[in-house]
């Protein structure tokens, strides 16, 4: 780990700053003493960007407005960096045209933010968030499998099939393999970040849609519950990880000299069934269903973090944890009763 006198002359740059992941991951590089840029798509939405003000009591924090698709505007907030973290993507699962809404602009950011970075000739290392959902969308059969760094999504599959949500795992894998291309091709040092579905509390003005997600056994939002359903079965588990530890990986890797290629950072495999029973057991005063009738009681996969436990990361947090904070963080914000 960088002392924080080392991390004090370094400055991060943070694509994409209003995410739930990403205002984490700028508190967290200003508390270890990084000066950091991060950008964000409207200045003016106050809401959006009142979480990144109240953080610049922390340390050195800038705003630029940037987009994805918009290369010049990358230009300044990645000048003079010493790292870039590309965490921004678009998400739309409404959208009529996920092919322009999603899978275009993921690419161009990658293209983009790379680009930048070539360009500016100071940044060292170029750390892209990725997700579990380039590794585990599959038509294997069977229990047991797992999954590590090696695997990738069947994105044939998904383009030809369409099941619901499709296009965010292609734009995810076809982000990351873009990126892998371009790194090779510019010289330029490239780790991903492949977190599983993150919960824990948030700095964002509204509440993200993968902690309503990971909670809707517990606040019984029949809609989510399907979503998550449907997650097992696109994806052979659920998976999940304290967003603090996401973004606790993220600078470890950035940290270490010695990191290479693609890290999964995945807390807990379960599935649906599992974990309302757990739920249920932890959370007696809430009405949580532990009956899914022909539902799979069991996972198809596990995803496999153990490359970055190798590299010496460790959890701080388990899925009491993630859910202990969750509950908590959903009262504070009206979402649940006690
Ligand atoms: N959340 C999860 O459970 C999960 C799991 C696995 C992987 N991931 C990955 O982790 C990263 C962070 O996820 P998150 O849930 O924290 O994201 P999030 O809260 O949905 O934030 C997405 C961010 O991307 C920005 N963005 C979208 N389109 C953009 C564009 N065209 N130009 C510039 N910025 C744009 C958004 O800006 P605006 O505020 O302006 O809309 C927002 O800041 C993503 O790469 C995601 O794929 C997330």
């Amino acid at each position: 780990m960088a002392s924080r006198e080392a991390a004090m002359s370094k400055t991060a740059c943070v694509v994409g700053g209003t995410g739930f992941m990403a205002s984490l991951l700028v508190e967290l590089l200003l508390e270890k003493g990084y000066s950091v840029n991060t950008t964000v798509r409207d200045p003016g939405n106050e809401k959006k960007i009142s979480p990144l003000l109240a953080l610049q009591s922390l340390g050195n924090l800038k705003l630029f407005r940037a987009d994805l698709t918009d290369e010049a505007s990358l230009n300044d907030p990645i000048a003079g960096c010493d790292m870039v973290f590309h965490v921004a993507t678009p998400i739309n699962f409404a959208s009529e045209d996920p092919e322009n809404d999603m899978i275009k602009p993921a690419i161009e950011g990658v293209i983009n933010v790379i680009n930048a970075s070539a360009k500016a000739g100071t940044v060292k290392r170029v750390i892209l968030t990725s997700s579990a959902a380039t590794i585990t969308i599959n038509q294997f059969d069977g229990k047991g499998l797992v999954m590590d760094e090696e695997n990738w999504s069947d994105d044939e599959f998904l383009t030809s099939k369409k099941p619901p949500t499709w296009a965010y795992p292609v734009s995810k894998i076809l982000a990351e393999k873009t990126a892998w291309k371009l790194a090779r091709e510019n010289n330029i040092d490239l780790v991903t970040i492949i977190p599983s579905l993150m919960a824990g509390p948030s700095l964002t003005a509204e509440i993200p849609p993968s902690i309503s997600l990971a909670t809707s056994l517990i606040t019984g939002n029949e809609f989510l519950i399907n979503q998550l359903k449907g997650m097992q079965m696109l994806s052979g588990s659920i998976s999940l990880t304290h967003v603090e530890d996401v973004c606790r990986a993220h600078v470890f890797i950035a940290e270490k000299e010695s990191a290479s290629g693609r890290y999964i950072c995945c807390a807990v495999n379960t599935s649906v069934c599992e974990l309302a029973k757990f739920l249920k057991k932890r959370y007696p005063m809430y009405q949580i269903h532990t009956d899914f009738g022909e539902f799979p009681s069991e996972a198809k996969l596990i995803i496999s973090s153990e490359k970055l436990i190798k590299e010496g990361f460790s959890f701080k947090y388990g899925i009491e944890e993630i859910y202990d904070q969750s509950v908590v963080y959903l009262k504070a914000n009206g979402l649940l009763q006690n």
